[in-house]
């Protein structure tokens, strides 16, 4: 503490120009490994103990020395909680070293929006920018510094939880995702705008491919199938930008992720250049323990610190040996002295040297978070996530017809979805809400719930039965409980609980119009429901404005637009199913195909129930006239795919137009479809339009088997259509 008043002194001053690798050689060793260990706000008001690491600090290694020569802090938000938790650190920091704020703002601060994976189905780019931007202001000013977003996953296997942090089945799409991501939490001056935030894109990699669907299970991918699918969302948020990296959980071909040096040295630092931090996920660097990698924490700070981790989250493994691992020459020690620069460096670029609050101002907290704008945002995009999965024309609602509002969603303000952490669940729109203020207070509206998520009353049976039977249609808002999706929200049954099913068999059996609105975080095995309801909106999580969203849309002020990203299975037996797969040698249909040697089930079909880019609306889209420029494309000549469209329904409508390719005879198997590009049209009743792609040999390119990015002399189909299901094929060659 001799330095203290010195300390005080150097903070008044800007320290703009400071000179980091000077700090770094002022700092002690211990001083230096205490900037890489990530503690949760408890450590830091006071707590002996907190989260994961339980017990005295002592015990764990973690002294109060610790805690003020600490360098980041996980989970904190709020603009005076943080001015007060920054000042009293800068106070007991001898260097003057500001703490990092690093949070979880995913899908909204305050102001939250649709899941990502809703996200994911508006193919809108600029939306999903725009709510990374809003995201990013509101956390900004209430004191973060860093967000564990975006997560770029690529998915396949509903049953695991996580599906709902990213966005979809494709890498092309995902890649588009995480790139508008990154722009909307960084912008283009990050170090200058204060209303941005770092990036930090996780989770590297393929988490997405646990076996089984069961979260932080084991993936086995070979390196073509992580090139193709699983890296490019990564390297994209990567290109545009992102300041940081957090490693993932599972095993990438054998070495869990958090200690693989392949992965983070070779592949990630060496190969794609990153040079910024690469932090572990919370207590990754100590699971190399349970993993079999590490026989105890001195093995697993040397192996996450030799991978290329700069920072572990939330245990203590380098704060308890990576000294005597420099004392033992195990480690050296520039090793160490790296990881802070890449720390010191963002700090540095945030600002924090020279400001150490940033943009934290509780005055300003309180006008921008939640704001009548932004919320205009989350409703504006959580109409274009809504995906209408089925419409026997019983949508849109006519505010004329007596309606019953039903189910365990009715009243439910649990619509803001896993990762949400800053939000307000009183502050979110019910459906009930959103329904009542669409129809004003004159018209009769009956609402009952009929049942919980998992279980019911006879009571609320009767009253379910008693509002259906008096009305002339009956909206059903059922779903998973947002814990039933999320970190370690797996479930291997994918239908909506029993007790909603019944529900709507009871419903049904009234002999009602029955209208399904499904919150949810993953596609789900919807049997029990496509047969009975009539018409089915997929609302998802949509976010604070959830109720004012959906029933725009059932009743018809908005037109449904949304496009599914990731597949419905028909039952969960033929999970994974996704639409960018290779053929077998025996397909379902081809010509010699044969009645029982070929590759299906016996008992359901191979096909999902509905496939990537499926979407309904309240108008009918025409394709015709799809042609190609010519027949022929070289490497230097592109080709020009057309398509007319037509707006035959009665409504304004906004169709999504898919161009997809097939590779007819690879190196290596091509996927049946892949999607290269899409346009969103909006056309009015009547109204046509031309919509023309543009294709080149750099689309076709994929990873052969020598992991060469090339493509293929031959011949290629390609395919323009409302979803991945069509089979309007347009054939072509490419001459080399
Ligand atoms: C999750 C990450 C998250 C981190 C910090 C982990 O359990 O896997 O996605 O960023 O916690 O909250």
């Amino acid at each position: 503490m001799s330095n203290h008043n010195t300390t005080q002194t150097q903070q008044a001053q800007s320290r703009k120009d400071i000179d980091l690798n000077g700090l770094i050689k002022q700092m002690t060793l211990d001083e230096k490994i205490a900037q890489l260990i990530q503690l949760a706000v408890p450590f830091y008001e006071g707590a002996v103990g907190a989260g994961q690491i339980t017990g005295p600090m002592e015990s764990l290694g973690i002294t109060e020395e610790t805690v003020h020569n600490s360098g980041s802090v996980l989970g904190m938000a709020g603009a005076q909680d943080v001015i007060n938790v920054q000042r009293t650190h800068l106070s007991n920091n001898r260097h003057g070293i500001p703490l990092l704020m690093m949070a979880d703002i995913v899908h909204g601060f305050k102001t939250i929006f649709p899941v990502p994976l809703a996200i994911g189905c508006s193919w809108d780019m600029e939306l999903a920018e725009l709510s990374a931007a809003i995201a990013a202001k509101e956390a900004a000013v209430s004191g973060v510094h860093v967000t564990y977003a975006p997560m770029v996953d690529l998915v396949r296997d509903p049953r695991w939880g996580r599906v709902v942090e990213s966005t979809g089945e494709d890498p092309y799409l995902n890649s588009l995702y995480a790139r508008a991501f990154v722009r909307g939490f960084q912008g283009s001056d990050l170090a200058g705008d204060m209303d941005k935030v770092a990036a930090c894109v996780k989770h590297f990699a393929a988490y997405g491919a646990a076996e089984g669907g069961r979260d932080y299970n084991t993936v086995d991918l070979s390196d073509r199938q992580m090139r193709e699918f699983y890296l490019p969302a990564y390297k994209a948020a990567l290109d545009e930008g992102c300041e940081m990296v957090m490693t993932s959980f599972n095993t990438v071909d054998g070495v869990p992720a958090t200690g693989n040096s392949k992965l983070m040295r070779k592949l990630l630092r060496e190969e794609w250049g990153f040079d910024g931090i690469l932090i572990s996920d919370w207590g990754a660097v100590k699971e190399l323990i349970a993993h079999g990698i590490a026989a105890d924490e001195s093995e697993a700070a040397l192996k996450a610190i030799k991978a290329g981790v700069d920072i572990e989250m939330m245990t203590s493994c380098y704060v308890s040996h990576l000294s005597e691992l420099v004392a033992s020459k195990e480690v050296n020690e520039e090793l160490i002295d790296e990881a802070v620069l890449r720390i010191l460096k963002l700090k540095h670029k945030l600002g924090l040297f020279d400001n150490p609050y940033r943009a934290a101002d509780p005055k300003r907290e309180a006008e921008v978070v939640f704001c009548d704008e932004h919320r205009d945002s989350a409703r504006e995009l959580a109409v274009k996530s809504c995906v209408l999965l089925k419409n026997d024309g019983a949508l849109p609602l006519s505010a004329d017809r007596k309606i019953a509002l039903i189910g365990p969603f009715a009243k439910n303000s649990d619509v803001l979805g896993p990762w949400s952490w800053t939000g307000s669940k009183d502050a979110a729109v019910t459906m009930e809400a959103g329904m009542r203020n669409r129809l004003g207070d004159a018209a009769e509206l009956l609402v009952a719930e009929g049942c919980g998520i998992e279980s019911a009353t006879e009571e609320q049976w009767q009253e379910a039965l008693a509002a259906a039977t008096a009305a002339d249609i009956v909206v059903l808002a059922l779903g998973e409980h947002s814990d039933m999706s999320g970190e370690a929200g797996c479930r291997a049954d994918i239908r909506l609980p029993g007790i909603q099913l019944e529900l709507i068999r009871k419903i049904k059996a009234l002999g009602k119009q029955v209208v399904a609105v499904l919150f949810n975080g993953r596609p789900l095995d919807l049997h029990g429901i496509y047969e009975d309801a009539d018409a089915i909106l997929e609302a998802w999580y949509p976010g604070s404005e959830a109720g004012s969203a959906v029933a725009a849309l059932l009743f018809g002020d908005a037109n449904p637009s949304g496009r599914l990203t990731m597949s419905f299975p028909y039952s969960v037996g033929q999970v994974p199913v996704y639409y960018n797969a290779y053929n077998t040698g025996r397909p379902q249909g081809a010509p010699d195909a044969q009645v029982r040697y070929v590759s299906q089930y016996l008992d359901i079909p191979n096909e999902p129930l509905l496939p990537f880019g499926f979407g309904l609306s309240y108008s009918e889209f025409a394709y015709s006239e799809a042609s190609l420029s010519s027949e022929t494309m070289t490497e230097s000549d592109q080709l020009k795919v057309t398509v007319k469209i037509t707006n035959t329904g009665s409504v304004a409508g906004v169709e999504t137009v898919q161009l997809y390719v097939r590779d007819l005879s690879g190196e290596v198997v091509r996927p049946v479809k892949e999607l290269k590009d899409f346009r969103k049209v909006e056309l009015q009743p009547g109204e046509s339009s031309v919509v023309e792609f543009v294709l080149t040999e750099q689309q076709l390119r994929y990873y052969h088997s020598d992991l060469a990015h090339e493509s293929d002399a031959g011949a290629f189909v390609a395919f323009a259509g409302p979803n991945s299901k069509t089979n309007a094929a347009l054939p072509f060659k490419l001459i080399k």
